[in-house]
């Protein structure tokens, strides 16, 4: 007898993954970048709709451009397991950090149509539009929008060409194949009542389960996050006649500033990490003294605490040598996400189906942000880590292998069974 094998796979959500790394599904001609709201993200979400309706789903966007596929279950309007993960990316991105577990999603629900299965709970997908901030300077619009937290402050954010969130939307709601009646993100906001919980499949973006032999952990918590906005003023001089002493430099006084951060931030240990990813002057000239540089600060620690008393000492720091070197300093908090506990039922359930699925016991902690530490607002929430090669992200020799892949499907597919067998 032939052995009819299921396309339902770990090597389908790799491939999947693959499929979207290149253009149209980028925004570039060479590597990936999809950030929120671009034509690539576009092209995603109608792919990933063809894929979802193939899956048994419906399908529909919200305000934020979530692109959101639910399987009812076994009575009208269950609350929903809601399966999320992004689909933006970073600049240069790798193709697994966010999609697969959309792509994971998909694949779960796949196994449930092909055998007919409803279940006491309605299962979505969802594809968040933005969690890198790759576009706007804040991260997580999407799942912030989703649970109900984002803010109007938020969304007066531009992007490099000057545009809200508002206005973009208004030019991508055009290239949907689904329509967008709504384009107000501030009304995406889900009712508790309609959630059950929330899993989260995502590349573990670190060495720990590699080092440990392991295919998948168990997350308990994401570390609290703040991103900062730097603007270092001075004054334009002719760099050949200005002495060292009349200077008011603001290049050398932000090279300072970067150096006090990384000092700061060896210096509080643990867990901190402070980060300067983005930098930028003018005006930009090698025979003029820089008047202006602005840069980002990202500042982490799972202890809220530690992340807000490194940020402290920084501000302090940076403010001493703006007034030293007689430079203007504008420093503007521009999000501050609290660290935010896995749900530990939840937690233990997932820890209980990976033993299920033959794979041990093992809880780590996130130090990269995901939309469940927003999610977490709205609902309890479960997170699944991937072990990932060399631990390496937001590169593009950013690997995963189809056999831990098919480890994540295994464990997500005994998870909803637990789950089926607890809301029974
Ligand atoms: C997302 O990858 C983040 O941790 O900033
Ligand atoms: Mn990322
Ligand atoms: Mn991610």
């Amino acid at each position: 007898m032939v052995e009819v094998l299921s396309k339902i796979s770990g090597a389908r959500v790799v491939e999947r993954c693959d499929r979207l790394g290149v253009q149209p599904f980028s925004d570039i001609k060479t590597g990936l970048f999809r950030a929120y709201l671009t034509p690539a993200h576009a092209a995603t979400i109608n792919t990933m709709v063809s894929w979802m309706s193939e899956a048994g789903m419906s399908t529909r966007l919200d305000a934020a451009a979530n692109l959101i596929g639910r399987y009812e279950g076994n009575r009208p309007n269950a609350p929903a397991l809601i399966i999320g993960s992004h689909v933006d990316s970073v600049f240069n991105a790798g193709r697994y950090d966010g999609p697969l577990g959309v792509m994971l999603g998909i694949e779960c629900v796949e196994a449930l149509h092909e055998q007919g299965r409803r279940l006491p709970f309605a299962i979505e997908v969802v594809a968040f539009g933005d969690e890198e901030g790759s576009r706007f300077p804040i991260s997580m619009i999407c799942s912030r929008a989703m649970a109900g937290t984002l803010t109007e402050q938020d969304l007066a954010v531009e992007d490099s060409a000057g545009r809200t969130p508002r206005e973009v939307l208004q030019v991508f709601r055009e290239w949907m194949y689904r329509p967008m009646s709504n384009i107000d993100p501030m009304t995406a906001a889900r009712e508790p009542r309609d959630v059950l919980a929330y899993l989260e499949t995502h590349i573990e973006q670190g060495p720990v389960l590699e080092a440990e032999g392991l295919s998948v952990g168990a997350v308990t918590g994401i570390a609290a996050q703040n991103r900062f906005d730097i603007v270092v003023k001075g004054m334009a001089a002719h760099a050949g006649t200005t002495t060292m002493q009349l200077r008011r430099d603001a290049m050398a006084g932000a090279a300072e500033m970067i150096m006090a951060i990384e000092t700061i931030a060896n210096e509080m240990g643990g867990d901190l990490v402070a980060t300067v990813g983005r930098i930028e002057l003018s005006p930009g000239s090698t025979n003029v003294i820089a008047k202006e540089v602005s840069f980002s600060l990202d500042v982490r620690s799972g202890g809220m605490n530690h992340r807000d008393t490194a940020a402290a000492a920084i501000s302090e720091e940076m403010h001493k040598i703006a007034v030293r070197r007689g430079l203007k300093l504008e420093l503007t908090k521009l999000q501050d996400l609290a660290s935010s506990p896995c749900d530990k039922e939840l937690t233990d359930l997932l820890e209980t189906a990976m033993e299920r699925a033959g794979h041990p016991r093992r809880a780590l902690v996130s130090g990269a942000g995901h939309d469940a530490m927003v999610m977490s607002a709205l609902c309890p929430t479960a997170m699944l880590f991937v072990r990932c090669a060399g631990g390496i992200s937001h590169n593009p020799a950013e690997q995963v292998s189809i056999p831990d892949t098919q480890a994540a499907l295994d464990v997500m597919l005994e998870f909803i069974d637990l789950l089926e067998a607890r809301e029974t």
